[in-house]
């Protein structure tokens, strides 16, 4: 299969509702109403039974039972009630399993999120202005692999040979065996439903976040928060023993103090735990 053919399968995937980004775009504007962002997330009633079952999980703490969307953007604040939206919107194509990666169903969710959750963290510990644009980042960045899975099935062994024998990255083994790593592939995803631009760098970078130019931070912090999912032993089918940490980021994002990242790592692993419903399942916690 050629590149290009890789690249058609996107389109044979159900496209992500346009309301995703709607809602991105609602957390970037200062004078969003609320009343509207509200109706457009009950237009669809599924999400909105949910939005409300995630919003009343433990993770989030509510002393009371949250019935609506408004309330909920009321207790939670809009910017964690879209996360959990687009969290739950991403959940159809990242809970399959995903074969191609050794990933048993469950877990590129499960690292995905944790990705998402990392990269929040980590925007907050270096002041990044938009934490939650940030966890969206790492909660897409291996979208990719979803159109990947099917065509690394039977490749898998010539891409972890090349790892092994000759220790190059996965990406650059990928692209070596496949054509295209995954981190371009889901750039190409995200740009197809219309994600913001910086967030499609963000997803191309991730693993080579030296190469952004539009919000090199951003890139920095998705290559981190999957550093630190992997070393928490998350996602680690197929590309996560191959994993090339790039050094540079920590020192980017001023995290270079010693021991900085170990208590980082320890916080961000007592967050996985609070978050352990969510992590099980995309949408009931259960
Ligand atoms: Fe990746």
């Amino acid at each position: 299969m050629s590149v290009a053919e890789i690249l058609a399968q996107i389109d044979s995937l159900p496209p992500m509702p346009a309301v995703a980004v709607q809602l991105l775009e609602a957390t970037q504007d200062p004078d969003v109403d609320l009343s509207q962002v509200a109706h457009l997330i009950e237009c669809d009633p599924a999400m909105t039974a949910n939005l409300l079952r995630a919003c009343n999980s433990p993770f989030y703490g509510l002393r009371r039972e949250v019935t609506s969307i408004r309330q909920a953007t009321g207790l939670l604040g809009l910017k964690q009630v879209v996360q959990i939206a687009v969290t739950l919107l991403a959940s159809r194509y990242l809970a399959p399993s995903q074969e191609g990666y050794d990933l048993a169903p469950g877990e590129l969710w499960k690292s995905s999120v944790a990705a998402g959750i990392a990269a929040e963290l980590l925007a907050r510990e270096c002041r990044y202005p938009h934490p939650s644009t940030a966890y969206t980042a790492g909660l897409l960045q291996d979208m990719g692999k979803i159109v990947l899975a099917e065509r690394l099935g039977g490749l898998l062994p010539q891409i972890r040979k090349l790892t092994e024998e000759q220790g190059i990255g996965w990406e650059e083994a990928e692209r070596q065996v496949v054509g295209i790593p995954h981190p371009e592939v889901g750039a190409a995803l995200l740009e197809r439903w219309n994600f913001p631009a910086t967030l499609v760098e963000a997803v191309r970078c991730h693993h080579h976040p030296a190469s952004a130019t539009l919000d090199p931070t951003l890139s920095h912090i998705s290559h981190l928060a999957d550093a630190l999912t992997m070393t928490l032993g998350m996602g680690l089918g197929g590309d996560g023993l191959a994993y090339h940490l790039d050094e540079h980021s920590v020192v980017a994002l001023g995290l270079d103090r010693p021991g900085r990242m170990d208590i980082l790592l320890a916080r961000l692993a007592e967050q996985l735990q609070q978050a352990e419903d969510l992590l099980r399942s995309p949408v009931t916690g259960h």
